[in-house]
């Protein structure tokens, strides 16, 4: 059907005869010729149809925009003042002897010259995926699906495939169900992630397992979820969290090489305890070069904690944002700043103007001057290295607020004054994760999920320190994203079963939800580790877009239905009473 694709005629086609076949992307009407731009998946190029051959030229004139269409024709050069810069092909056009109309398009309901509904786009996807943007982004999947494959197969990792119609996996959301016919009133779950199956390959000797696999979460959904998403699944036995590290490093390093041609640094690592200290997020976008910076030395005394009305009997901190050069900001921004960090419970935001500090106090501007005196000025200028010019925002509270209320603003400092380059990269490792969080009425939960092992030597704060029990785990960050995330397993049936014990799982519960995986770990399961990437996210990071639908060729709405299919449907009774089952609600 085609002799040749658009976007590949170049100006050594000249004067061959070509085929071609693809969609009328835009018609020009001279009078004496008519041109037409057919665009296909590799680019456009420039039909020419003259009124001399009127028999083709009649045929030309009843196309209309993205009908479908096969053209053969001879390759000229164009006109020296005809000739396209922008386009690959700018240099020549088709002289067109035949035209054989596949399918005449009616208008279409997406107007590619402007911006479209979201709902409207979803509806019609197909023809959203048209537009060159969109299929690059596919095609930039593609590329990295290969990389990948390729990759993990050199390094001896196998690529299995594990069941979708499965039994729940916890990682944080709900499941997405699926009744069964043989089993009346019983369900499958989609799985969240394969981490079971992996981990029992691991038993069964796999070695090295990997995948490039759907999972689904039903969570509400952001920019960066979706309810199926995909990811690449890796598991490795006899192994640790450096050797898992090490070899995702040299696969994210060999992507950005070969799609961006960009030499990735080594990636730094943080504990998350430094990761929450310094930036207030387990995910910080290291390209912000703000960090916080703690103070409370220099306030802790008992007129300071009382004029920062701070409740002695929580864990507190005093801490700062030094903005460089933010002395200008007005007193209006600062007080939008104030209502900003309110937001996260902070109750006050302060702050300090260096304007002059050669000549002390007086070179300085703070809404806490009463409290500063010289010898503290000197000390929170030692401590912060702040410059005339600079502002330091403060904020004296709990210590979560604390850093939550910081981490935030100095991201909203970052955006509003756009004080970072856009095309560079910043990954980073968060490791040392706690092992659990307590909920307000004091129950634990798993933070990565209960398959997760100790840190070396923390299994001893499971008798008297659990707040403090660390994870060996590790999260990538990359520019802001979190990745993907990782931990060394446990593999003794005793230490699960514990850990279990400790998130509140009934024995009966164990039993039943991971009893097959227990019973596992007593036939010689060795130590293994893993990671899970998001691929989605890594294809937005390369793409440079901040919407993870863009990157997938179906996406769902963020409340999860898909407007072209209209997904989720009503099911008729009769199939509903096949499957057990009877409906209570339906608000639709
Ligand atoms: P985790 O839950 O951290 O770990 O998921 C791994 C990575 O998957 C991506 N991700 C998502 N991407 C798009 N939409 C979503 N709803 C979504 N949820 C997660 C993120 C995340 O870092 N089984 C463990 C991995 C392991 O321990 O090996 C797991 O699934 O990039």
């Amino acid at each position: 059907m085609r002799t040749k694709y658009c976007g590949n005629i170049k100006i050594i086609d000249l004067y061959k005869s070509v085929v071609i076949s693809g969609w009328v992307n835009k018609i020009r009407n001279f009078g004496q010729f008519i041109f037409i731009d057919i665009r296909d998946n590799t680019g456009i190029v420039q039909v020419i149809f003259e009124r001399k051959n009127l028999t083709l030229f009649n045929q030309a004139l009843s196309l209309k925009n993205e009908s479908c269409v096969q053209v053969t024709g001879i390759v000229q050069k164009r006109d020296l003042n005809n000739k396209n810069p922008n386009l690959n092909t700018g240099e020549i056009e088709i002289l067109a002897q035949k035209i054989n109309i596949f399918n005449i398009s009616q208008p279409l309901p997406l107007d590619y010259s402007s911006n479209n509904s979201d709902d409207l786009k979803l509806k019609y996807r197909y023809l959203d995926l048209r537009q060159f943007n969109l299929l690059e982004n596919l095609k930039i999947r593609n590329k990295v699906t290969y990389l990948i494959r390729t990759f993990m197969t050199k390094k001896n990792f196998l690529d299995i495939e594990t069941p979708l119609l499965t039994k729940s996996t916890p990682e944080g959301a709900r499941d997405y169900l699926v009744p069964s016919r043989n089993y009346p009133g019983k369900f499958y779950a989609l799985p969240q992630s394969p981490q079971l199956f992996k981990q029992l390959l691991m038993v069964s000797g796999v070695d090295k397992y990997y995948q490039i696999v759907k999972c689904f979460r039903d969570e509400d959904l952001r920019s960066d979820r979706q309810p199926e998403f995909t990811q690449i699944d890796i598991e490795a036995s006899f192994t640790n969290s450096k050797n898992i590290r090490k070899i995702i490093e040299q696969l994210i390093k060999k992507i950005w090489l070969k799609i961006l041609n960009y030499n990735l640094n080594k990636f730094p690592i943080l504990s998350y305890n430094q990761a929450i200290h310094q930036y207030g997020s387990d995910k910080p976008d290291l390209r912000n070069p703000l960090k916080i910076i703690d103070i409370f030395n220099i306030f802790n005394k008992k007129k300071f904690l009382e004029f920062f009305k701070l409740n002695l009997s929580k864990k507190n901190r005093i801490a700062l944002l030094c903005f460089p050069s933010g002395e200008k900001i007005s007193r209006k921004k600062i007080e939008q700043y104030c209502s900003y960090v309110n937001k996260f419970g902070a109750k006050k935001l302060f702050y300090i103007k260096i304007k002059k500090i050669e000549i002390g106090q007086e070179g300085i501007q703070s809404s806490i001057n009463h409290i500063l005196n010289q010898a503290i000025l000197n000390k929170i200028i030692k401590q912060t290295n702040a410059k005339n010019g600079d502002i330091l925002f403060i904020i004296a509270d709990i210590e979560n607020i604390v850093n939550h209320a910081l981490g935030m603003l100095r991201i909203k400092l970052g955006d509003d004054f756009k004080i970072f380059q856009k095309n560079i990269w910043k990954p980073l490792w968060v490791i040392n994760f706690p092992m659990f969080k307590k909920d307000k009425i004091g129950n634990f939960s798993s933070v990565h999920h209960p398959f997760t092992a100790f840190k070396k030597d923390h299994e001893k704060k499971m008798f008297n320190d659990l707040d403090h029990a660390m994870s060996d785990s590790y999260d990538l960050v990359i520019n802001g994203y979190e990745i993907g995330g990782g931990s060394v397993r446990i593999h003794d049936f005793k230490m699960q079963e514990k850990i279990f014990n400790i998130i509140g799982l009934s024995k009966k519960d164990q039993k039943e939800k991971f009893g097959f995986l227990i019973e596992a770990f007593k036939y010689g399961a060795p130590p293994h580790a893993g990671i899970a990437l998001g691929l989605d996210r890594i294809i937005m990071l390369l793409r440079q877009t901040n919407n993870i639908r863009d990157v997938i060729a179906f996406p769902k709405t963020t409340s999860g239905s898909c407007l072209m299919t209209s997904a989720p449907s009503i099911i008729k009774s009769e199939n509903l009473s096949e499957l057990g089952i009877n409906t209570t609600k339906n608000k639709y």
